[in-house]
């Protein structure tokens, strides 16, 4: 296994990421943990983090000595090269500066680290990398033992090498995409060098995951909010694993779910998991606040302050129970499925990054309910909770779904949500979402379910006239949705083709009593949202 020590880059994950991807087993703990911790870890190689991008102060963080006595590979990255050079005698100019950009690296020497790897090749015969490079700090004299490995005209060592010691650091950052070879050179150094065997697998992770959510939870009992999503769903799926009956799902059924939707998460979890769920029926709770209230953020206001209250309510019933164990007195955890992107995005990791933005899954719950948190997908990122997903048994169709927002069809009912125009938008979409899944686009024999990243019918109150048989109508409007982004923060609509939207328009029309007009939305994001609320 391998030891990653984090000085709170932003990237840290990233390292993780890459070596889980090589199979290979990774812990991540801060840059300050004892000597005694990492010789009782035993890791076959230690890698050293960046740290956060813009803190000067950070460069009087240090590797415990241990990491230099145990006689293991050590990768530095970035602030891990410096105070590598630091530690071991070299010399490192600071600047209070810094910033992230493309660079070109031209490798030096044959190290066992960079040997074989290369983006291209100079006509003078140099092997180059295409980097990301962080720029500001840098090495500016080896350490002894060392020798130049790596360097640009900005940055005349911006890689060293000590090859009897297996030492090994770069200026630049291989666990981020922009660095082409990244993924290589991180396997060699933790297959290769290291000597990590990469069989590890997403099936091992649940077998650490549940002995490290048993020893965290013991015999006390957690509830956790299931949404529906893939999110908490797989965290039930892995909670459940671990500690079965212990685990109470509370299921909020708001009214405002796809078709179907609430009787899919009770069949799965109930039934094919059983699992413990509390399916809160609240739907006339949710309409009953929501009637006459036609603004967007006042509707979202309203259903996420239900959703806490009811949420909160049957928390309270859970936690005072009494168990069958008779000594434990009610739920004493709030689990939750928090990914790694929320972690980052709310600042969250070492406690010294930028908060970005605040991120809430059932924001504030923990301290009104003195519940103690779990969150055992916090290391993860989306894909990779999918995979596990998969590898808990959860069906495929349910972990692969496009994301659904918290208020639900709440903001695609467009203006005052009744029951009438959510029945009619729920059969709409269903129709929407069905061809979708089952047309495959020849080109790359995907479905366009699969080939779009967020696709949605959004319900328009206003009628419209029409003609059906040998009669006139006036019935309401939907436009269909359906978008292509990496990110979500910008989007473009997919360009579904044609003869699909005519199929779905004709089912949507012939199917669905109400509607007599199906639209497409061609808007971008910017200046359209994905949503239409
Ligand atoms: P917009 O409409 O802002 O949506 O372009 C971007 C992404 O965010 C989702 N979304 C939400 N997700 N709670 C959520 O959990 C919300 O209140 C919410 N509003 C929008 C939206 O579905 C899209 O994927």
């Amino acid at each position: 296994k391998i030891l990653i020590l984090d000085f709170g880059s932003q990237v840290t994950q990233l390292i993780a990421r890459r070596v889980r991807e090589a199979h290979v087993y990774c812990e991540i703990h801060p840059n300050d943990v004892s000597d005694d911790f990492i010789q009782s870890f035993a890791p076959k190689g230690i890698i050293l983090s960046g740290s956060h991008a813009s803190t000067y102060e950070d460069h009087q963080l240090r590797a415990p000595q241990a990491v230099w006595d145990l006689g293991v590979p050590v990768l530095g990255i970035c602030y891990g090269m410096q105070t590598m050079a630091v530690q071991l005698g070299g010399e490192v100019s600071w600047s209070d500066h810094r910033e992230f950009g493309y660079a070109e690296v031209r490798a030096h020497g044959h190290t066992k680290l960079l040997d074989g790897i290369a983006d291209f090749t100079t006509p003078e015969g140099h092997g180059m990398l295409k980097v990301w490079m962080s720029h500001g700090d840098k090495v500016t004299k080896l350490p002894e033992g060392f020798k130049l490995m790596a360097s640009t005209p900005s940055c005349p060592i911006a890689g060293m090498a000590n090859e009897e010691k297996h030492y090994y650091a770069v200026q630049f950052h291989p666990e981020v995409t922009h660095t082409v070879q990244g993924h290589a050179m991180l396997m060699r150094f933790v297959r290769d060098i290291s000597g990590c065997a990469g069989d590890w697998i997403m099936g091992d992770y649940i077998a650490e995951a549940v002995a490290r959510i048993r020893e965290q939870v013991g015999d006390e009992e957690v509830i956790l909010g299931l949404s529906g999503g893939v999110d908490s769903s797989v965290a039930a799926a892995l909670i459940h694993r671990a500690i079965g009956d212990q685990l109470t799902c509370v299921f909020v059924d708001h009214g405002l779910l796809r078709l179907n939707e609430g009787q899919m998460v009770m069949d799965m979890f109930a039934g094919r998991l059983h699992a413990k769920v509390v399916h809160v029926q609240a739907q006339d709770q949710f309409m009953g606040h929501l009637q006459g209230v036609t603004d967007p953020e006042q509707k979202r206001k309203i259903i996420g302050r239900e959703f806490v209250e009811v949420f909160q309510a049957e928390a309270q019933k859970l936690k005072g129970q009494n168990t069958s164990q008779g000594s434990n007195k009610g739920a004493k955890w709030l689990a939750q499925g928090t990914i790694y992107p929320d972690v980052v995005e709310s600042g969250g990791t070492k406690g010294k990054k930028a908060t970005i933005k605040s991120h809430h899954n059932v924001g504030g719950l923990p301290e009104t309910l003195g519940l103690k948190l779990l969150e055992p997908l916090r290391e993860l990122f989306k894909d990779e909770v999918r995979e596990l997903g998969v590898a808990l048994g959860l069906p495929a169709d349910m972990v692969y779904r496009h994301p659904f927002p918290g208020p639900g069809l709440g903001v695609r009912v467009l203006g005052e949500v009744k029951p009438e125009y959510v029945s009619l938008l729920q059969r709409a979409d269903a129709i929407f979402i069905e061809e979708l899944r089952k047309t495959i686009d020849p080109a790359t024999g995907k479905s366009w379910y699969d080939l779009t990243s967020q696709a949605f019918t959004v319900f328009l109150p206003v009628k419209s006239v029409g003609v059906m048989g040998d009669g006139r109508t006036y019935e309401y409007v939907v436009s269909l949705r359906a978008v292509e982004t990496s990110d979500f923060m910008t989007a473009d609509s997919a360009e579904l083709p044609y003869s699909l939207l005519k199929k779905v328009s004709s089912r949507i029309i012939n199917e669905v009593r109400g509607i007599n007009r199906v639209a497409y939305d061609v808007s971008s994001k910017p200046p359209a949202t994905i949503e239409w609320e």
